[in-house]
């Protein structure tokens, strides 16, 4: 294969050392033997649009984009997906070969085939789901519940003018309750996702007590470093099935690996213990 066939893609932050989209997309590359590479770039906000015209002449087919960048993807793009539209971000650029520049955001997606994968029984339609955060990864989750039909999402946040605007944005199934006052709606719901970085090595704990916690509750959260947070330990010995988050890593890796490099790719338990090394 001459090297003008070898197909690129990447990830763009600022910073980008910490991005583990590298080992994820190199994992598959050797595993089914595609001779491209992934590469991790780090591009300040002021070079983005250039940065993103150069690379398809570069041989790339498209690139992951991080923080700070998912934003700002929607105003470079020439064509926005619709769930990226809705999420009001991108992190899957993809060069067409007409030229444009498509935007698409795959983080809604890789949260619920992460579900589905782990909790195979889950119905998000069985009744409400709680979630923890209005930040952007909340945005993406809420976008997908609404997709998948659940009937009604209470969303707690610290601040809560951060989630007034998520519900402005997503409407009349949304209601915002207040952080501090959260605990006593688990009673009543069939999902909980905790998308703050509350819980993380390094970050504050959860304080949200789970008395209140029925078995029949799916609880799942965004964070996976630690894999099992307390909250999913917590879960976990109350009888709830749990979902840890490095799922929603892997899956929302997935459309991209196959728009660029044509393949596939499978999120098993071989990619969990690469990725956990
Ligand atoms: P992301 O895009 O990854 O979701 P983000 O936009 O910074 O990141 O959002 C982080 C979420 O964690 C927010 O919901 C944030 O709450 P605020 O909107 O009040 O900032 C939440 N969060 C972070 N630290 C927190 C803390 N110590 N207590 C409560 N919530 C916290």
């Amino acid at each position: 294969m001459s090297i003008a066939t070898i197909p690129l893609a990447g990830v763009i932050g600022h910073p980008i050392a910490h991005s583990k989209s590298p080992r994820l997309h190199g994992h598959w590359l050797k595993r089914y033997g595609i001779p491209g590479h992934y590469i991790p770039m780090d591009v300040a906000s002021n070079d983005l649009a250039h940065v993103l015209n150069i690379l398809p002449k570069a041989g790339f087919k498209g690139v992951n984009v991080t923080i700070p960048h998912k934003e700002a993807m929607l105003d470079i793009a020439d064509v926005i997906s619709d769930r990226a539209a809705l999420i009001g971000a991108a992190n899957t650029m993809t060069f067409q070969s007409d030229g444009k520049l498509h935007a698409d955001n795959t983080d809604g997606i890789g949260f619920i085939s992460n579900l589905k994968q782990n909790a195979p029984d889950w119905d998000p339609s069985s009744g409400p789901a709680l979630v923890l955060g209005a930040g952007g990864a909340a945005r993406a989750i809420v976008a997908a519940l609404l997709h998948e039909r659940v009937p009604k999402i209470y969303l707690a946040n610290r601040t809560r003018a951060r989630a007034d605007a998520l519900k402005a944005h997503f409407g009349a199934k949304v209601e915002v309750i207040d952080w501090s006052q959260a605990a006593p709606y688990l009673e009543d719901v069939a999902t909980l996702i905790n998308t703050t970085s509350l819980g993380m090595e390094g970050k504050e704990e959860l304080k949200l007590s789970l008395d209140h916690l029925q078995s029949q509750t799916l609880v799942t959260d965004i964070v996976y470093t630690p894999l099992t947070t307390n909250l999913l330990a917590t879960a976990h010995a109350k009888g709830c099935r749990v979902v840890d988050g490095l799922g929603m890593l892997l899956h929302q890796a997935v459309p991209g690996f196959e728009r660029w490099f044509g393949h596939t790719p499978e999120v098993d338990e071989d990619l969990r213990q690469v990725m956990l090394r």
